[in-house]
């Protein structure tokens, strides 16, 4: 059977999460790339947002393979500018600091398993964007 994007990304993200600190690694990475996403998190409990976003990753993928994207347009919702205001661009911090996170943590990493990352997230990344 053919091994698809999200297949592969489904595997690899298992790998990722079998340590919790991929997620603290990520945020760290995440607002290392910015005064502005820093500023956003300022008053946020961490620890809960880690668990959100460990969720939030997992609906992407869900996505990717084929779910409804119910869940993505409440988070677009939630990131529009009448709710957190996050502008389009800062999308591309976003994944890059995730990928960045993924190439440490992925024990069995590779070119191709980015690549894999890139093109499963990307339609789930624009619905989350495009309800700016
Ligand atoms: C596609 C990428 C992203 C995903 C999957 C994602 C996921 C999430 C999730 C699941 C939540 C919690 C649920 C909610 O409040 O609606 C959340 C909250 C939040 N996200 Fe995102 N997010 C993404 C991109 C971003 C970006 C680029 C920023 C820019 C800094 C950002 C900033 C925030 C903030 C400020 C909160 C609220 C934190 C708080 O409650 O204090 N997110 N995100």
């Amino acid at each position: 059977m053919e091994t698809t994007d999200a297949d592969t990304v489904f595997q690899s993200y298992g790998r990722c999460c079998i340590n919790e600190s991929f997620f603290t690694d990520f945020y760290d990475r995440f607002m290392s790339s910015g005064d502005e996403v820093r500023a956003m998190f300022v008053d946020t409990d961490m620890p809960q947002q880690r668990h959100l976003l460990r969720n939030g990753i997992m609906q992407l993928i869900l996505h990717a393979r084929g779910m409804p994207d119910t869940k993505l347009r409440a988070l677009g919702d939630s990131h529009s500018r009448t709710g957190y205001n996050i502008r389009p661009d800062l999308y591309r911090q976003w994944l890059d600091a995730l990928l960045d996170t993924i190439r440490q943590h992925d024990p069995e990493y590779r070119d191709a398993i980015g690549s894999a990352w890139q093109r499963a997230l990307q339609p789930g990344i624009e619905v989350i964007r495009g309800a700016y």
